[in-house]
């Protein structure tokens, strides 16, 4: 059954003056339903940032209207942007945010413990989220003596570990070495499959883009073009996805 989490109705954000406007997100609107995994693909300044930092609350909108589980999020007074940050999203960073001084467990435990959580219960949810990122082995120990890939899977799960509506990647590969990111790639990918986690993963790379279900590209700030996987296997999405970036114009550089 599908569940909308959510929707982004006519977004606009403008900055600057009468001089010098700059449209860069230009009347955008889509939906999410619950469990996709969608990607926001367009040359470099077409906006992309722009719209996953409105959709977080860390921009506020010219105009428009964004709801999550159905509550008008442009809407919110300062003093519930930090709570609706905290319950609804889970950030997904390129470097990995641990706290040097707390082990595993601890990081992961973190988001609950800050909003109250009971210890039994997040014992529960720390253990659940471990044994699907299979870092269970790894819940004592403290960053410095985890490898990498271990570390971003305690990121990952520090991320999904209050059960957000809605996770949030901006060029999560960005300045990854290929087998990082590919580590990377696999993981968020298994955030989606394996713990059903929503998530949205802004990229210019078609690579990247072909772990997605969906791809919503922009450019100059509007919606230009709508890509659904279906039964692609990722060679053949991959194939398409280029195809529509060619079709968008601009430097291939900007993509690849
Ligand atoms: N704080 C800002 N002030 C003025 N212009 C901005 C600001 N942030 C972004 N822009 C402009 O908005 C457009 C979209 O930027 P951005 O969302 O960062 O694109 P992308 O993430 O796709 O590379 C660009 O023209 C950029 O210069
Ligand atoms: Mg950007």
């Amino acid at each position: 059954m599908n569940e909308t989490i959510l929707q982004a109705v006519n977004i606009q954000k403008y900055y600057g003056g009468r001089e010098n406007l700059t449209k860069a997100v230009d009347r955008i609107s889509f939906q999410v339903q619950k469990g996709e995994f969608l990607g926001i693909m367009g040359a470099s300044g077409s906006g992309k940032t722009t719209l996953l930092n409105c959709i977080s609350t860390i921009d506020t909108v010219t105009g428009g209207h964004i709801y999550v589980e159905g509550r008008d999020i442009t809407k919110l007074k300062r003093a519930e942007l930090a709570a609706f940050r905290g319950q609804k999203l889970g950030f997904i960073f390129q470097d990995f945010n641990l706290l040097d001084t707390l082990t595993a467990r601890e990081n992961i435990a973190l988001p609950l413990s800050v909003s109250g959580t009971r210890p039994a219960e997040i014992e529960r949810k720390v253990e659940h989220i471990a044994a699907a990122l299979d870092i269970s082995d790894v819940l004592g120990k403290f960053p410095y003596e985890m490898s990498g890939g271990q570390q971003q899977r305690v990121a990952a799960a520090r991320a999904v570990v209050s059960d957000p509506a809605i996770i949030l990647a901006d060029e999560p590969t960005g300045s990854l070495d290929s087998g990082s990111s590919r580590m990377l790639l696999h993981l968020i990918t298994d955030l989606n499959r394996r713990l059903g986690a929503t998530i949205l993963m802004v990229t210019h790379d078609a690579f990247t883009a072909s772990c997605c279900r969906r791809i919503l590209f922009i450019k100059d700030g509007k919606l230009f073009h709508e890509l659904r996987r279906g039964e692609d296997n990722r060679a053949e999405f991959f194939t398409k996805i280029l195809q529509v970036v060619s079709e968008l114009g601009g430097e291939q550089d900007d993509f690849m």
